[in-house]
């Protein structure tokens, strides 16, 4: 009874350390830019979509934000993730100078004026299952007349205190291998000219398991590797449970299938064997007997 039992602690044992990796309580808290979704429990890194002057270890150094085109609205939008811009700025309409630096999205009219539309933000959010990003406090909103046209600013706008512009991010997982490099961005809509709506194509807006940085984690192939392991321990001591106990076989019998391990054994033997007796070319007699070693 000897081995069972301890094949039987080792497989027990293997199961709680193979399975607590990742325990939920024991996580370090998020770094920016990063979220667990509520609903599915997915890691998301957006991190490498943050552009940097000086490069990062998921983007090289950049002196320009990713582009979104304004189509029919009338200017074209620059905008980076989590982080302000790489352009320098000035003289953005209604922005302390001080808050410049803090841009993370912005686009210039056709007057060569440039506006705000959002100082820059970490911490994406999940509304249900979508994961957004926003940003706040950009230039003011231009008043609109009675059809929804912006009044020119120069005379109507700053005298009352004014909503600023904002943006609203949806980020959507896209593994596409045309946005391995940078994400697809598409400017969907400014319903008021002070909320600017855009969506995001990323495959880093698909969940992963855990946090890349993790440690003690299994990847991909850790997992499969666990999971055979323990297939094989299970196979193992089932077989040898059940040779010992309903075949009542002992010694080498107990070993699950024996018959097939030692056919395949012994077919490969007599396989090596042919092989050897083909290669010398030698006249000798050899039976065609797949199972046991035969003598001539
Ligand atoms: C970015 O750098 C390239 C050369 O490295 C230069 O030609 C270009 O003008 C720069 N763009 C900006 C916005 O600074
Ligand atoms: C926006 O970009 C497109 C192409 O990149 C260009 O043709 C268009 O003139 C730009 N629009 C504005 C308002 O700058
Ligand atoms: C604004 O930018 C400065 C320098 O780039 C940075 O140190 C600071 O954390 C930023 N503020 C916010 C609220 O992100
Ligand atoms: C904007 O994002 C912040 C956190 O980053 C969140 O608290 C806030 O509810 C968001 N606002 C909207 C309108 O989504």
């Amino acid at each position: 009874m000897y081995t069972p039992t301890a094949l039987t602690l080792l497989f027990l044992s293997s199961i709680p350390f193979g399975f607590s990796a990742a325990p939920e309580t024991t996580r370090p808290p998020l770094k920016p830019c990063t979220i667990h979704s509520t609903t599915t429990g997915s890691f998301f890194d957006l991190r490498p979509l943050q552009l940097t002057l000086d490069g990062s270890k998921y983007q090289s150094a950049v002196n320009e934000s990713f582009h979104a085109r304004g189509y029919d609205y009338p200017a074209n939008f620059s905008i980076n993730f989590c982080d302000s811009v790489v352009e320098t700025l000035d003289d953005v309409d209604g922005i302390p100078s001080n808050r410049v630096a803090n841009i993370s999205a912005f686009y210039k009219n056709q007057k060569g004026e440039l506006y705000s539309i959002g100082q820059q933000n970490d911490q994406p959010i999940f509304r249900g299952k979508k994961l957004l990003l926003n940003y706040t406090n950009g230039s003011p909103c231009p008043e609109l007349d009675e059809d929804g046209v912006p009044i020119d600013s120069d005379f109507a706008a700053r005298k009352v205190p004014q909503r600023r512009k904002s943006t609203l991010m949806s980020f959507i997982c896209d593994t596409s291998p045309l946005l391995s490099t940078k994400p697809a961005i598409s400017f969907l809509g400014s319903p008021d000219h002070c909320t600017y709506i855009f969506e995001v194509r990323s495959r880093y807006a698909c969940g992963g398991t855990t946090q890349s940085e993790e440690k003690g984690t299994l990847g991909p192939g850790g997992v499969f590797g666990v999971i055979l392991g323990i297939a094989l321990l299970v196979y193992l001591i089932g077989g040898v449970v059940y040779q010992r106990n309903v075949m009542h076989q002992r010694g080498w019998k107990q070993v699950p299938n024996y018959a097939v391990w030692a056919g395949l054994f012994s077919f490969i033997s007599v396989s090596l064997l042919l092989s050897s007796l083909f290669s010398q070319r030698s006249p000798r007699i050899y039976c065609p007997c797949p199972y046991t070693l035969c003598s001539p």
